[in-house]
């Protein structure tokens, strides 16, 4: 039985946390492979909105075992504000969370570190989101870190003084900045008591027996394949392998066990924080996406960057993914568009390409645009394919053929029901 994957094929945000909870009941585990707080993945079920951070977004669907995987950065904080806000609305479900015992845990240092770098950074900062991740993976890398086991081990309490004091001999090389550590790190020791009784399990073995009882798995990317700290816009990305490459390593699941690998792009393109962005608007036409999308980020409430859907970049990330479907989701978006516009080639170097160059920052680049014709109507209640506007089929047709991978699903609006299958 095969591990299927969704992930973002932009800079994040693409509407990962709706498409998983939509397809999460025709599955028996959704799986967090990799990420931590940094992500906000939304989710609206009738009139109510979550937006979950660390918690996979099976977690609504009845009967489903959600798993935080080993590759995953955990601030127990987040965590337990999550919890909270699942209690308050009489969600059932601490039988179903599982957490794999070597996730990494991000202490309060880890984001102390994160703001005291950045500001360091000044005006080449890469707009973290400033939840300590980059200082996790660090220390992960560079083991030294805490991992969620280590919560039930007797000398825990002296690991986390070894860490923290090794974090506070770092931070004597950045100006000082504002951040009550006291008061962060006893909420902190908290929740690190109330994590304890929250159900750990060696995650390789868990989704491994899951595997072989025969049991449907679903593995949840966060961030976006141009965040890949590998593959991404370098430096401007995050700490960890968002792309289908990391199914594997935040599981411990082998290659050939993966399945469908379901890309979710927006029908336009955004990006939150530092780093290029080639087919970003800078005019009204951007503000006016920013406006009918609700441009704004999930976790920090940041405005986010606004453009074309930009097919390079696009047959790029469904290369290094090997991409099996696209999901197209915030479709409505562009309902208000006379015309909408597609980035097909880039412009560099004396010529036209179809491939990122190398330093996307130092290139003197522009983008080569297909004009479309918008369709101008409303989407609503829309859940035929056929029924959906010639001049919108016309687009994503378009998508399809210039990126050879067939679209599955259209999303029309955030709420559950707001999607078109094919
Ligand atoms: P994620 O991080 O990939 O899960 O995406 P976010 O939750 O950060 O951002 C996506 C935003 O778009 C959320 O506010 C969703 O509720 C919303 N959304 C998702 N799909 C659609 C759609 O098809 N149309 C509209 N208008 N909004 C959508
Ligand atoms: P989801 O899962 C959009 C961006 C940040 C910043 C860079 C590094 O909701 O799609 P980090 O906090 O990881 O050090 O930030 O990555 N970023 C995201 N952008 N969606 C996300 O997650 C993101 N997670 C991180 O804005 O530019
Ligand atoms: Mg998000």
């Amino acid at each position: 039985m095969a591990v299927d994957v969704i992930l973002g094929l932009q800079w994040g945000d693409e509407g990962k946390g709706k498409i998983v909870d939509y397809l999460a009941d025709q599955y028996d585990v959704v799986c967090r492979f990799q990420g931590g707080p940094n992500a906000g993945h939304t989710i609206v079920i009738g009139e109510n909105k979550y937006v979950l951070h660390t918690i996979p977004s099976g977690i609504f669907r009845q009967n489903i075992l959600n798993l935080v995987g080993n590759g995953v950065v955990l601030d127990p904080i987040t965590f337990l504000k999550e919890i909270d806000k699942l209690d308050a609305a009489n969600i059932p479900f601490r039988d179903r969370l599982l957490i794999s015992k070597k996730a990494h845990l991000i202490l309060p240092t880890h984001r102390m570190l994160d703001a005291a770098s950045e500001a360091a950074k000044g005006k080449e900062k890469i707009g973290s989101t400033l939840k300590g991740i980059g200082p996790t993976y660090m220390d992960k890398t560079g083991r030294n870190g805490l991992r969620i086991g280590d919560i039930l081990l007797p000398d825990f309490d002296q690991r986390y003084a070894k860490l923290k004091k090794k974090h506070m001999g770092l931070l004597k090389a950045y100006p000082s900045i504002d951040f009550d550590l006291e008061k962060e790190e006893a909420n902190w020791l908290d929740c690190i008591e109330k994590l304890r009784a929250f159900k750990q399990v060696n995650g390789e073995y868990f989704i491994n027996q899951q595997i072989k009882a025969g049991k449907k798995i679903l593995a949840e990317g966060a961030q976006g394949s141009m965040l890949d700290i590998d593959f991404g816009t370098y430096p401007y990305v995050t700490s960890s392998n968002t792309i289908t490459a990391g199914v594997c390593t935040g599981l411990g699941i082998a290659p050939h066990l993966i399945g469908d690998v379901i890309g979710i792009t927006k029908a336009y393109c955004t990006r939150v924080g530092s780093g290029p962005f080639p087919s970003e608007l800078f005019d009204e036409t951007g503000e006016k996406l920013r406006r009918l999308g609700h441009e704004f980020g999930a976790t920090t409430g940041r405005p986010r960057r606004c453009g074309w859907i930009d097919l390079p970049q696009l047959k790029y990330t469904i290369m290094i993914n090997g991409v099996t479907k696209i999901v197209l989701t915030k479709m409505d978006v562009l309902n208000d568009f006379e015309h909408i516009s597609v980035a097909d080639k880039y412009q560099y170097d004396g010529g036209v390409h179809d491939e990122l160059p190398y330093d996307i920052d130092g290139t003197e680049m522009t983008v080569q645009l297909t004009e479309k014709t918008g369709w101008n109507q409303g989407l609503e209640e829309i859940t035929d394919y056929s029924k959906l506007p010639a001049l919108a089929k016309d687009y994503v047709s378009y998508l399809e053929k210039e990126l050879d991978t067939p679209v599955s699903m259209v999303s029309t609006g955030p709420k559950r029901s707001e999607l078109i299958v094919r």
